[in-house]
């Protein structure tokens, strides 16, 4: 192994033990945005929500330092692992507002470190996507954006996204060429892909620009494996800053697990690793109680929230901005009973669905029936 690739894993042990993120969390991303973002009440926010966390505490006094605000769960392709390309995310797609976007920001600016401007759709299809990026930077927040870049994009939007503040930009790419691409982003066209990539960089460093960094993400799968290396050297030779592969995840509640995982999940590289050397960070049960709960706060773009970014039905929701503010939803009955299934004997009050997951190691065995049959939504 690489030392490079060596510094990297060990580094991403020590995170994962210390302070129990996913093997697949940015660490260095993390920290970048800690070093340029922090003010003091941002960095005591972060210090408490962070001793709650290993304190398993129920009733929080920290906020989330986190924001995930989707501004659509709109998407033009069809992509079959995500909940919304299979049409089954349970929740009505739309735009966010411009308005409902602020208030989102509005309530937890002063505390929180980063906004990731994506979750369940295709980001760039909401035209007010630019105004909402220099709307978080305009208060002092990094972002995020995740975009399968598969549209038209015109040289004054490109422009646009570049000059929005945006920190950081990771393209969906699985693939090298379009046969092996689109088995995955179905209805996507890798040659459009790859013109926009280019055209972002070159007019990134035209601008004389280091920002937003931008990332191509690579999710192995069993059709697309034998392509790792072929898109590092394509994305080291377009002058994209990182190459990264990620572990594929099946859709929550989907009920045929096995048969997606056999059709799916990559056959050479499930050691953590390609077999030239590339990481791949490991999706296991964490054993700490679940991080979302503590640091991330989630809202779709209907103003709705959800407990985290892995479940995308409003049947799970936990509350909602139009109605409450964010006091009265942080630690409601549906977050102390969440909570609660992390601590021994803990005391779930409501059944939530996340009486259902098995992502992180529960201490207290939710005493309600699971219930996360998916729906369609068209
Ligand atoms: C649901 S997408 C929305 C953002 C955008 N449409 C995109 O694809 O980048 C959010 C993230 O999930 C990733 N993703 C999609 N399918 C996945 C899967 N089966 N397992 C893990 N990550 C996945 C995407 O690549 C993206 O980074
Ligand atoms: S491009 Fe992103 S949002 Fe669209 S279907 Fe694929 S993973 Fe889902």
């Amino acid at each position: 192994m690489k030392i490079e690739a060596r510094i990297k894993r060990v580094l991403s042990i020590a995170s994962r033990k210390v302070f129990g993120t996913p093997t697949y969390a940015r660490s260095y991303e993390g920290l970048y945005v800690i070093l340029t973002h922090s003010t003091p009440r941002r960095l005591w926010n972060l210090l408490t929500v962070e001793l709650e966390y290993r304190l398993r505490k129920i009733r929080l006094k920290g906020r989330p330092y986190i924001l995930v605000i989707d501004p659509t769960n709109v998407c033009n392709l069809r992509c079959p692992l995500c909940p919304t390309g299979r049409l089954e995310a349970g929740r009505k797609g739309q735009l966010m507002s411009l308005e409902t976007f602020q208030r989102a920001v509005d309530d937890l600016a002063p505390w929180a470190y980063k906004v990731n401007l994506f979750n369940w759709g295709e980001s760039l299809l909401n035209p007010e996507i630019f105004d909402m990026i220099a709307y978080c930077r305009d208060k002092g927040l990094s972002t995020h954006l995740s975009s399968n870049l598969s549209l038209e994009l015109s040289d004054e939007k490109i422009d646009r996204l570049l000059n929005s503040g945006l920190q950081f930009l990771c393209l969906s790419i699985d693939g090298a060429s379009q046969d092996v691409y689109e088995k995955y982003r179905k209805k996507g066209d890798l040659e459009l892909v790859l013109h926009n990539a280019r055209r972002l960089v070159a007019r990134r460093n035209e601008l004389g620009m280091k920002r937003p960094l931008i990332e191509w993400q690579f999710i192995p799968m069993k059709h697309n494996e034998h392509e790792v290396e072929t898109a590092r050297f394509l994305a080291q030779e377009m002058g994209i800053d990182k190459f990264r592969c990620i572990p594929v995840g099946l859709p929550f509640g989907a009920p045929e697990q096995d048969k997606l995982r056999d059709e799916w999940f990559p056959i050479k590289v499930q050691s953590g690793q390609t077999e030239e050397g590339v990481e791949i960070a490991s999706n296991d049960q964490a054993t700490t109680s679940c991080s979302f709960l503590y640091r991330y706060w989630m809202v779709n773009p209907d103003a709705k929230v959800s407990p985290c970014c892995v479940v995308s039905g409003a049947k799970y929701d936990f509350g909602d901005i139009d109605k409450e503010n964010f006091d009265a939803i942080w630690n409601n009955a549906k977050y102390r009973s969440a909570r609660s299934q992390y601590v021994r004997n803990g005391n779930v009050e409501v059944p939530t669905v996340c009486d259902g997951c098995d992502l992180f190691e529960k201490r207290t065995n939710p005493p309600f029936a699971k219930s996360i049959a998916v729906e369609r939504v068209e």
